[in-house]
């Protein structure tokens, strides 16, 4: 498919797009990536922020794909890409690393490696899980999970990521190695991770226990705290724009087909997916 020029847009300005939940296993949704997720300029960036798919194989096929049409592209996991069965050979931790060689192997970026830059923002590629932090405070984790399962609401995490690995103490890791990582940047910084930074964005979920597997409240204060101009999540499957504390929070997810069917057109038609990040005239870089 050749690209459509967008209007306004100089033709020799490179761009930092983003995407994520992929979910490129469930019907058509391979087909629009392939059609719709696909560079206007030669040095455009991809940002995918996780949940591309469940087997790692079909992860990095996809990963590669989109690494022969995109200068560069930077990838964070997704709950999705964590998950394993009983009978498989890596689980969780194991099943990241070998996600994270497959990607180095092929030069797309993941939260190990050195962060870049676009634009004059630092890109931050981060991985920090959740911790079942976002409940009610007067209630133990083990109680909020108890009542979420009560009500119905179980992710597919209890049974594809818990049993291999401690979650809330993985997730704790993560965020000691992450802070310690974006106190050594300077300037202004892109946010980049599958699960949302703030609480404020999940209160759009219809059923509030879905907050319980989607961030941590840790990460509540980082997007002031490390510059950051804009955050870029998924995970919830509301592709929306929140403003919180100045901070632009974008949900940039594909989603499931039932869930793009009525959206997909029309955020395609306002510009909005693939998200268009940062947009970098290189002529302007050399003035
Ligand atoms: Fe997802």
């Amino acid at each position: 498919m050749t690209p459509t020029p967008v209007p306004g847009r100089p033709t020799s300005a490179r761009t930092l797009w983003a995407v994520s939940d992929l979910h490129i296993a469930a019907p058509g949704n391979r087909e629009l990536v392939e059609e719709l997720v696909v560079p206007q300029h030669p040095g455009d960036w991809l940002i995918v922020a996780g949940d591309v798919a469940e087997k790692t194989n079909t992860i990095l096929g996809m990963l590669s794909d989109l690494n022969d049409r995109f200068a560069k592209v930077i990838w964070v996991p997704g709950n999705h890409e964590l998950f394993s069965r009983p009978k498989d050979t890596v689980h969780a931790e194991q099943k990241y690393a070998e996600l994270v060689a497959g990607c180095r192997a092929m030069g797309v970026l993941t939260p190990e490696d050195p962060y870049p830059k676009f634009a004059g923002r630092t890109i931050v590629p981060m991985f920090t899980l959740y911790d079942h932090s976002w409940r009610d405070p007067r209630t133990s984790v083990k109680h909020a999970l108890l009542a979420a399962e009560g009500n119905g609401v179980m992710f597919t995490d209890q049974v594809a990521i818990a049993p291999y690995v401690d979650v809330p103490l993985w997730c704790q890791e993560r965020l000691g190695y992450t802070v310690r990582r974006l106190s050594q940047t300077t300037g202004p910084t892109v946010l980049v991770n599958h699960w949302p930074l703030v609480r404020e964005v999940t209160e759009r979920l219809e059923l509030p226990e879905i907050a319980l597997w989607s961030g941590t409240r840790h990460t509540q204060a980082w997007p002031v705290r490390f510059r950051a101009e804009t955050v870029i999540y998924g995970h919830l499957h509301i592709p929306v724009l929140t403003e919180v504390d100045g901070v632009s929070h974008v949900e940039v997810s594909l989603g499931y087909p039932r869930e793009h069917h009525h959206t997909l057109d029309k955020r395609r038609a306002r510009e909005l997916w693939p998200y268009p990040v940062l947009t970098e005239d290189p002529r302007e870089e050399e003035a």
